[in-house]
């Protein structure tokens, strides 16, 4: 809280090795020459674990430019989950007593619960640079001297290892249970619309019928790749930390594996000095994060196309969306615009965390502290954008009509007939231009092929015979796409079988 004293007595601006040797200089003086006495300095008042070597009190402004309590003391409850490990560990390698591992566990309980209950009004006293010190003084405040012996062994750095590791642990799961949220919803939504045709795009251009439910898979895919790329990340997260020390390791010998195993990892870390300044898995996970994030601000895209009354593909539901203060009939797609617009900050936090990493030297560098604001941010925006999405796919309304209009118009089935003239024989080059010919006279003519007779159709091609006009059929075009990965309703059903095995399991 307030700084006590910090005022500095001459005794304390460091001319002296030490403070209390300069202080003592000082005032022998004093007492010694007796002409001019010198009035005994107050004694600084230090409170930083660290401030033996010491001979002033840091600069406030120093204190809050280094300071990341603010923003790092949610990751409270994994530094105490840390701290119990470490303390049963100091037990076990009789470092501690058993009432002295027990004292220290019960006070940092009581400080957890403490800081759960304080919750945004938790305060940190000036000295304390960020949570680990925090926690440290409340436990010395708690239990007395013996408090001081939590931090055998450790360092920060390994310790602030270790809760990263840990949050971004939880984080990763927490991640991908969304992740499967969203897919659930999805395929729920392509189970149900298999049989709505809508055009597929590309170049924006309307281009070939395709299944509602094999667009909405799609995305599906897109997610099942995140997935797979996190799980990966898991692995690189799941090493454990502690024991690294400062840089070098502990003296100690304490007994990292069964640290690893208290604390639900399957393996520890294998360099101290990687170990402390090894940041990767946070690159790997905000990576991960951005390319998942480059997904659904695609999707978001899509959607945004559909909403306007230009496409009129869907609509949304209303507490999705914001009204304008000036256009009294607005209905504007917030979400998904801030969807595709946070991408930009996850981007941003993949790159702040590249740039601080380059260059440095081994091992630990207060640079790392830098580490956590990008990643908290973006793990918090994708988490929101997944759980609004997962209920928007449950809530937003297909309007199949006007999905079936716009198939009518932009010769959707223009490759079907380029198809058919293949199955007669014809090489597809020459169908292609074949075709091309039709959509062109079509254009001219102001009038749909699908309107053409056969003998109309045969001035192209003699190829043409009365089944032709089984290729105008939307049905039949997506009937034909049966293979693996296909728009056929029933290569949608064999894909929604496969992917419920794998839900389930
Ligand atoms: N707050 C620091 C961080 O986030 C903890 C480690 C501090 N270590 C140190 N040697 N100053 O990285």
């Amino acid at each position: 809280m307030a700084r006590k004293s910090k005022k500095q007595g001459p005794g304390a601006r460091g001319r002296g090795p030490g403070r209390d040797k300069a202080r003592k200089s000082l005032s022998d003086k004093g007492g010694q020459g007796g002409v001019t006495p010198v009035p005994r300095p107050p004694a600084p008042v230090f409170t930083k674990a660290w401030e033996g070597r010491f001979a002033e009190a840091t600069d406030p402004e120093v204190e809050r430019f280094t300071s990341s309590f603010s923003f790092d003391r949610r990751l409270y409850r994994y530094d105490i989950q840390g701290s119990i490990a470490h303390t049963e560990a100091l037990g076990r390698a009789g470092l501690l007593t058993e009432g002295e591992r027990d004292t220290l566990i019960r006070g940092l309980k009581e400080i957890e619960a403490e800081i759960a209950a304080e919750g945004d009004r938790l305060q940190a006293a000036a000295a304390d640079e960020d949570i680990h010190m925090h926690i440290e003084r409340r436990l010395v405040e708690k239990v007395g001297e013996v408090g001081g012996k939590l931090h055998t062994g450790r360092s920060r750095n390994d310790q602030i290892a270790l809760d990263l590791r840990l949050y971004l642990r939880e984080e990763t799961r927490t991640l991908l249970e969304l992740i499967r949220s969203v897919q659930r919803a999805l395929v729920a939504q392509a189970e149900s619309n298999l049989d709505v045709v809508l055009p597929g795009y590309t170049h924006l251009q309307r281009a070939q019928p395709v299944s509602l439910g094999h667009q909405l898979l799609a995305y599906y895919e897109m997610l099942e790749r995140d997935r797979g790329r996190f799980i990966d990340c898991l692995k690189r997260i799941d090493q454990m930390p502690l024991g690294a020390g400062a840089l070098a390791g502990n003296s100690f010998g304490i007994n990292r594996e069964v640290v690893a195993r208290a604390l639900g990892f399957s393996d520890v870390t294998a360099n101290s000095l990687d170990t402390v300044s090894d940041r990767d898995f946070i690159v790997e996970f905000l990576s991960a994060a951005s390319i998942l994030m480059m997904h659904l601000s695609r999707w978001a895209e899509d959607w945004i196309l559909w909403a306007s009354s230009e496409f009129s593909f869907i609509d949304l539901p209303d507490r999705f969306c914001t009204g304008s203060s000036m256009m009294p009939q607005k209905k504007n797609p917030d979400v998904l615009e801030l969807i595709r617009g946070k991408t930009g900050r996850v981007y941003g936090s993949l790159l702040t965390l590249l740039t601080l990493l380059k260059g440095l030297p081994l091992s630990y560098n207060r640079d790392l502290q830098e580490d956590k604001e990008p990643l908290f941010n973006a793990a918090d925006t994708v988490k929101s954008a997944l759980r609004l999405l997962a209920d928007l796919v449950r809530q937003v309304s297909f309007r199949k009509e006007r999905m079936l209009e716009a198939t009518r118009e932009g010769f959707l089935l223009a490759t079907d007939l380029a198809d058919y003239l293949v199955l007669k024989g014809l090489p597809f080059r020459q169908a292609h231009k074949v075709v091309g010919k039709i959509v062109r006279q079509s254009l001219e003519e102001r009038r749909p092929m699908e309107e053409w007779t056969l003998a109309e159709l045969q001035t192209f091609s003699p190829l043409f015979k009365g089944d032709v006009f089984d290729s105008f059929s939307l049905t039949g075009s997506l009937q034909r796409k049966g293979g693996v990965g296909g728009t056929a309703p029933q290569s949608i059903e064999a894909e929604i079988r496969k992917i419920k095995r794998k839900l389930k399991g």
